[in-house]
């Protein structure tokens, strides 16, 4: 997939912007708090129809503003033209259209026009809770598994009415609970078998990908850590039944997985340094990015947000010679270092096309 245009109005501090990408390497450059992120996050709202960040739809409007206005015109890999729009209005709600056609639910879009965004952000699926790798794992299974993202949100209302029942104590009929305890035992075994199976594809690719970038010969690995991994979840569930009752809420289940990070057999949180905790993660993102771009048959676009942040230049060289190698299709990279970006593309004989911002502005370099 690739990006033929880009335009943007009353996004963040952007009050308009128009912004025409090459195929390979797109720049954006300027200082801190000039914009740049909301850039790409302007890219990743039309892919995902929601910000990259923790901002809600109404934060993202520009303040003062009613509404905003995002459209992206897309080529496919088989030069299929593909236009996409994403609205927001105060008060009014927000609209996605898919070459002109407005979507009923806003989820059937996602992975229509895949993408993959590495950010500073993304230093809280090491050191955050298990919710946050969760989030993560539910977003990018979303853009290759439409049903799975269904049954992630069966699962989550099956679980909401089973902790009101349990919080009913002496009033609560112990039948009920058994249904539930089917309903959710069939949607959380679905949910983590496609969780088992993805993170199981991806484990050896970042296991890969690490060694190229970091040239380290500490092993990483990649692990789906669930309660469902050797019992029925019926049973794990009857099992925890007591807990559960005393506790008011459901203490098993998928809603608990998590995903572990490890280096040389240790936890990566507490063992890896920043530099490697970032090169496993920018490990992690090209991993995804490869088994979306063979699931879907399509490249998705990559996202390089504050590509320096934590990198030194062997393993930025390293990443950038892997992301020009072919595997890669359309990058967008930011950065705040105009020189220091402009000379690892050249020391490299990378080709690109670059975008100065500054206060929201955008403006083509020449
Ligand atoms: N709703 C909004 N309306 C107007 N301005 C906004 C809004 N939301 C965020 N901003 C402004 O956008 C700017 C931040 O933009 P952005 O995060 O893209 O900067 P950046 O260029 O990526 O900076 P850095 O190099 O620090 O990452 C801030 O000045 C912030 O005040
Ligand atoms: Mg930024």
């Amino acid at each position: 997939m690739r990006l033929k245009k880009l335009s943007i109005l009353n996004f963040k501090n952007i009050t308009e912007g128009e912004v025409v990408p090459c195929e390979g390497i797109n720049c954006i450059v300027g200082s801190n708090g000039a914009g740049k992120t909301n850039v790409v996050d302007a890219i990743h709202y039309l892919s995902m129809s929601k910000s990259s960040l923790a901002m809600t739809d109404g934060q993202s409007v520009r303040h003062g503003e009613e509404f905003f206005m995002l459209s992206g015109d897309y080529a496919t890999d088989t030069d299929r033209a593909v236009a996409v729009t994403c609205a927001f209005g105060r008060g009014k709600g927000k609209t996605l259209k898919f070459c002109g056609k407005e979507y009923e639910r806003l989820a059937d879009h996602i992975g229509a026009v895949p993408v993959v965004m590495v950010s500073p952000a993304d230093g809280a699926l090491v050191s955050d809770s298990a919710d946050e790798r969760r989030r993560w794992l539910n977003a990018f299974i979303s853009q290759l598994d439409h049903p799975y993202l269904d049954n992630t949100m069966r699962y989550n209302r099956v679980l909401a009415e089973r902790n009101t029942l349990l919080k009913q104590g002496e009033y609560m009929v112990p039948e009920l609970l058994d249904v539930l305890d089917e309903r959710l035992a069939d949607l959380g075994e679905k949910v983590s078998a496609t969780r088992k199976e993805v993170v199981g594809r991806l484990a050896p690719l970042v296991e890969k990908f690490y060694a190229t970038i970091a040239d380290d010969h500490e092993p990483v690995e990649l692990l789906y850590r669930s309660d469902l991994c050797d019992r029925p979840f019926v049973e794990v569930l009857r099992g925890a039944r007591q807990k559960d009752l005393v506790c008011g809420f459901t203490n098993v289940g998928v809603h608990r997985d998590d995903v572990v990070m490890k280096i040389g057999g240790y936890p990566l949180r507490k063992y890896g340094s920043q530099g490697q905790q970032k090169s496993f993660l920018l490990a992690l993102k090209l991993a995804q990015y490869t088994l979306l771009a063979e699931r879907l048959g399509e490249k998705p676009l990559l996202l390089l947000d504050d590509l320096f942040d934590k990198l030194d230049e062997q393993r930025l060289s390293r990443l950038m010679e892997l992301t020009a190698g072919g595997d890669f299709g359309q990058i967008f990279i930011t950065d705040c270092n105009r020189e220091r970006l402009i000379s690892v593309l050249k020391n490299n004989n990378l080709p690109f096309r670059l975008w100065d911002v500054a206060e929201g502005e955008i403006t083509p370099a020449e």
